[in-house]
């Protein structure tokens, strides 16, 4: 029998497309990336309004870190600003944040930035941020199979499942990738397995809380299977 989807607990997000936002408009590609900030917090707020629950967003891959320096520049300082002026705010509003990727490829005021806003947020029950930045799919499952090995007998899903970034968080049910591309580009390769996919040509920052709105629309219409008849 086929069941409805109702609103997915768990949505994230491939925010593509800031640098071709500001392209667009003759602006830095540093342009791009505050506007997709601006438009990062505004549609978090909002999916956690419509009754989503983890909000997993990519914000920087750990291939990304190759990018060049001035660029990484902009997007330290970004992540700087974002961690000074919204740990408290989630705080106040009971949204635990996580980090999923290695803190070590970040700058290490950043890391500690995220060991504080993590430890700060930690009691918060009405929804979790996560955000990944020097994260990699390949490398949370190589991470996690060392450990198995470290630990020298075999594991199922679930204790696999609880050595990788996103333990303790559901798998996502949905997946939205802004900006055209239809790619995991190394994203949450296991997580992801059963997740529904949602594509939008829309470049982020262009990315409204309606566009969201319709992603949704379109998840409630899905059949999921999880591989049965
Ligand atoms: C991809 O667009 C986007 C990024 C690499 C960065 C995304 C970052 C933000 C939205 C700001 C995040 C801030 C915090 C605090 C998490 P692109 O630059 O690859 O765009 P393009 O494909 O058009 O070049």
């Amino acid at each position: 029998m086929m069941e409805r989807n109702g609103t997915p607990k768990h949505v994230a997000v491939i925010m593509d497309g800031n640098g071709r936002w500001a392209q667009k408009r003759l602006l830095p590609r540093s342009a791009g990336h505050r506007a997709g900030l601006k438009r990062m917090i505004s549609l978090s707020e909002h999916a956690f309004s419509v009754g989503v629950k983890y909000v997993t967003l990519f914000a920087l891959s750990a291939e990304n870190l190759s990018r060049p320096q001035e660029e990484l520049d902009t997007l330290f300082s970004l992540f700087r600003d974002y961690f000074s002026g919204n740990t408290e705010k989630l705080k106040g509003k009971g949204v635990r944040l996580r980090v999923l990727g290695d803190p070590a490829l970040l700058p290490a005021d950043i890391a500690e930035m995220i060991r504080v806003g993590e430890r700060e947020t930690s009691s918060g029950r009405n929804g979790t941020l996560a955000i990944a930045m020097g994260y990699g799919g390949r490398q949370d499952i190589l991470s996690a199979v060392n450990e198995a090995v470290r630990r020298g007998k075999p594991l199922g899903a679930e204790e696999f499942s609880a050595l990788l970034a996103t333990a303790g968080m559901p798998e996502p049910d949905l997946l939205i990738r802004t900006g055209k591309e239809k790619r995991l580009s190394n994203f949450l390769l296991w997580q992801c397995a059963y997740t529904e996919l949602y594509f939008s040509d829309k470049l982020f920052p262009a990315f409204g809380n309606a566009d969201f709105d319709r992603a949704l629309k379109e998840y409630a219409s899905r059949e999921r299977k999880f591989g049965r008849i």
